[in-house]
């Protein structure tokens, strides 16, 4: 009997499944051609970059196509009707789609994947009627995740965070972010950040991490700008140095963090080379949307309560909108306005938000949905927000988001669908058949 082979896979119990060691790193080596697939999305001959606006609804949508890969990246494609045949059998895998779409694999933006553990005791204390602000105020929250994660070692950390992690890839995401902001100290910060790190190096897919030492003043600081001032002048410093992290974030949130604070730690990030991605106006809108827009931020997260001016802000700025529907439907939040955005020509983006304490899912498929059933947006709009949009909202426009020639082969084929239309509208079942990440099948 196979015991020990057991024990390894299902292990601990605690874990759960995971065999992530099962899946095969880096770029395949090889050559793959799909063909017959009922409509290829996201297909051309260079990246899209960034999709503003109106141009959302250009994502290309090819009908009745082929696509060939090698070694993980796409090498071309095209329609059927022009098929060139194959020339060269040798070491080809030939995949039929039999009308299946193929869609690029999702790319999820804002994230905090990495923590100690869920807090489902708090979803049942809003379930009979306390606020999440007021679950906050009782010490529950982001400084309940911040105990649980300064107590934990940073193996066991990691452990937890690659089961997440292997559930986000075979779910079809192919490129995360991953913020800190549970440590809200200099060693647990840091050690969020080298877990973060940790997944990055495992060189399954690519991996953003982001210091948001500013995410809660913790207890011991009774004030929030002596509190920021340690995080961007002694901490960040650090981070930078060591090179943990591409980005700096923080709450920007009446009762969290201002203005003035905000101000302050973007500049000292730029001084480093860090670009922002900023919370902002998930519950009130609070003037840092001009600020984040002002100081060059990468983007402005959540925005569940934006007012006139700060749409007008966006329109005629670079920074990217990123909306959060799967925190809105948990909280119970009023949802970004999408369709306002797009129409002002905002490159939208949609991510999770993947956390314990407002958004527990790394469903991208749900989130994209969610932009058509609560944000106004058509299918093709939310599929640009939460692939294309969403890699330039983490500067990897060049590499994924789509399935140009030369970007990473990462894509999910769906089930038999009769439009791309039908992949958001059947917004809870399951969507993909076969996942290929930089040209590995995903078993
Ligand atoms: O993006 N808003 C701030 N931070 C997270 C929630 C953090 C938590 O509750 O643990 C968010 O919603
Ligand atoms: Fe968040």
């Amino acid at each position: 009997m196979e015991l020990p082979d057991m024990v390894q896979r299902y292990g601990s119990g605690r874990l759960g499944l995971c065999d992530i060691r099962a899946m095969e790193r880096g770029f395949a080596k090889g050559r793959l051609l799909i063909k017959d697939i009922g409509h290829l999305v996201g297909f051309g001959p260079k990246p899209l970059g960034r999709l503003c606006g109106g141009d959302m609804r250009k994502l290309p949508v090819l009908e009745n196509a082929w696509m060939a890969i090698e070694d993980g990246r796409v090498l071309d494609g095209g329609s059927m009707v022009d098929f060139p045949g194959i020339v060269d059998w040798n070491g080809l895998e030939v995949v039929e789609a039999d009308g299946r779409v193929v869609l690029p694999s999702w790319v999820d933006s804002h994230t905090h994947l990495v923590h100690a553990a869920s807090r489902e005791g708090e979803f049942v204390d809003r379930i009979r009627g306390l606020s999440y602000q007021e679950i906050a105020t009782r010490g529950g929250g982001i400084l309940n995740s911040s105990r649980a994660l300064r107590e934990m070692s940073e193996d066991e950390l990691y452990d937890r965070s690659l089961e997440r992690f292997e559930r986000i890839i075979r779910m079809g995401t192919c490129a995360i972010e991953i913020k800190s902001g549970y440590g809200l100290d200099m060693d647990s910060e840091m050690k969020m950040l080298r877990v973060a790190r940790r997944l990055g190096a495992l060189d399954l897919i690519p991996v953003k991490t982001t210091f948001l030492g500013c995410h809660a003043v913790p207890e011991g600081w009774s004030d929030a700008m002596a509190y920021t001032r340690h995080m961007a002048e002694v901490v960040l410093p650090v981070v930078a140095e060591e090179g943990l992290a591409d980005f700096v974030d923080i709450f920007c949130e009446e009762g969290y963090f201002g203005l003035e604070e905000t101000r302050l730690l973007l500049s000292e990030a730029a001084l480093r080379g860090l670009p922002a991605k900023v919370h902002v106006n998930q519950f009130t809108a609070s003037g840092g949307v001009a600020l984040c827009s002002e100081l060059d931020a990468l983007s402005v997260d959540h925005l569940e309560v934006l007012e006139a001016e700060d749409v007008a802000e966006l329109a005629s700025s670079e920074t990217i909108p990123v909306a959060l529907p799967l925190c809105s439907l948990f909280l119970d939040l009023p949802y970004t306005p999408g369709r306002t955005l797009v129409d002002a020509g905002c490159a939208l983006a949609i991510a999770t938000d993947f956390n314990p304490g407002s958004a527990p899912s790394g469903n991208m498929h749900l989130a994209a949905s969610l932009g058509c059933l609560r944000m106004g947006l058509e299918p093709i709009e939310a599929l640009a927000a939460a692939t294309v949009n969403g890699a330039a909202a983490l500067g990897l426009q060049d590499a994924v988001g789509g399935l140009a020639i030369g970007q990473e082969a990462s894509l999910i084929m769906t089930r038999p669908l009769r439009s791309v239309e039908e992949a958001l509208y059947a917004f809870g079942d399951p969507l993909s058949e076969r996942i290929l990440l930089r040209g590995h099948w995903v078993s």
